[in-house]
C-alpha cells in the first residue's frame, strides 16, 4: 500500500498524544472524556443502549442529511481534530481513493463516523466516541487512560473481572460486548450493504487495544484473526489524513453520490 496523502512516518508520532493539554485554558477535554467514558460504560449500559439504538425506529434520514448534522459537532475525544466530522469523512475516502484503494472500502471510509449522530439523539459523547473495550471482562491496562476504570461500577462484580469474565474461550468479537458507541451503531446499520471486511473496519475502528495492542485475542477466533489486516489498513486513514486543509465538497461530491447511491439505501432507518 501506498500512502500518497498520509503523513510522513515523523509526523505520525505526534498523532494521538492523550498527554497533552486540549485547551488554552489548561483543561484536559480528552482525560475528562475517558473519565467519563470508563466510569460509565458498565456491561448492563451497553446492553441497555444495544435494546435501545438497534430498534432503529427514531427516524429515517438519507446518508447526506446525516452528513450535515455531523458538519455541527466536534469530537471530544480526538486529540487531533477540531474539524467538522464531514471534512474527516471527505479526507478519510479522498486518501483512500488517492491511494486505489477498493470502491467499497472508500465508502467505508466516507461513512465510518455516520454513527456519530447518536449524538443528534442527545446522547453524551462519552455515550458515543472514544476508544472502545470490552465489557464483561477483565479491562486491559492498554486501553487509554485504564487508570479510570478503577471508577466503573463493574470493577465491583467480580464476576466481570476474570480474563474470560461472562465470555467463552475465543468466543469471537460478534459475540463481545464492546463499549457502546458510533461503530457498533452504524455497523448494524449497514450490515446488508458492505463486504465483511468494511463491516469490522466499520464495528472495530475505535478497539485499539484490538487492532494497535494486540490484546484481547483470547476472545477473538479465526474470522477475527483474518479481518484484523483490513481493520489495521484502514487505521492510518482514519489517523492521519487529518489536516487542517479543508477539501471543497463542491468538488467530491457528485462522486461521493454515486458511491452512496450504489451501495447504500436512499434513506437509512436511525
Ligand atoms: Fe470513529
Ligand atoms: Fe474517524
Amino acid at each position: 500500500m501506498t500512502t500518497t496523502l498520509l503523513a510522513s512516518d515523523d509526523k505520525k508520532t505526534a498523532y494521538r498524544d492523550y498527554a497533552a493539554p486540549q485547551r488554552a485554558d489548561g483543561f484536559d477535554t480528552v482525560r475528562e472524556f475517558y473519565r467519563l467514558n470508563h466510569m460509565h460504560q458498565t456491561h448492563d449500559f451497553v446492553l441497555a443502549k444495544k435494546a435501545d439504538f438497534l430498534r432503529f425506529n427514531r427516524r429515517r434520514m438519507s446518508p447526506w442529511e446525516a452528513l450535515d448534522f455531523l458538519n455541527t459537532l466536534v469530537d471530544d475525544s480526538d486529540p487531533d481534530i477540531a474539524l467538522p466530522q464531514i471534512d474527516h469523512l471527505i479526507q478519510t475516502g479522498e486518501a483512500m481513493r488517492a491511494n486505489g484503494e477498493p470502491e467499497w472500502m472508500v465508502l467505508t471510509g466516507f461513512i465510518h463516523d455516520l454513527g456519530k449522530v447518536l449524538c443528534l439523539f442527545g446522547e453524551p459523547q462519552w455515550a458515543v466516541v472514544g476508544d472502545t473495550f470490552p465489557t464483561g471482562c477483565a479491562y486491559s491496562d492498554r486501553v487509554v487512560w485504564s487508570e479510570f476504570f478503577a471508577l466503573n461500577p463493574d470493577r465491583q462484580r467480580p464476576e466481570l473481572q476474570t480474563k474470560y469474565g461472562v465470555y467463552a474461550p475465543n468466543c469471537g468479537l460478534d459475540a463481545v460486548q464492546l463499549s457502546w458507541g458510533h461503530d457498533e451503531y452504524l455497523y448494524h446499520m449497514v450490515k446488508p450493504y458492505l463486504p465483511l471486511e468494511g463491516l469490522y473496519m466499520i464495528r472495530y475502528h475505535s478497539f485499539y487495544a484490538w487492532h494497535r495492542e494486540n490484546e484481547y485475542q483470547h476472545l477473538c477466533n479465526a474470522q477475527d484473526d483474518a479481518m484484523k489486516p483490513w481493520v489495521q489498513r484502514f487505521n492510518p486513514y482514519d489517523l492521519y489524513s487529518k489536516n487542517p486543509n479543508r477539501p471543497s465538497l463542491a468538488e467530491v461530491k457528485p462522486y461521493y453520490e454515486d458511491l452512496l447511491a450504489k451501495y447504500l439505501p436512499a434513506t437509512l432507518a436511525f
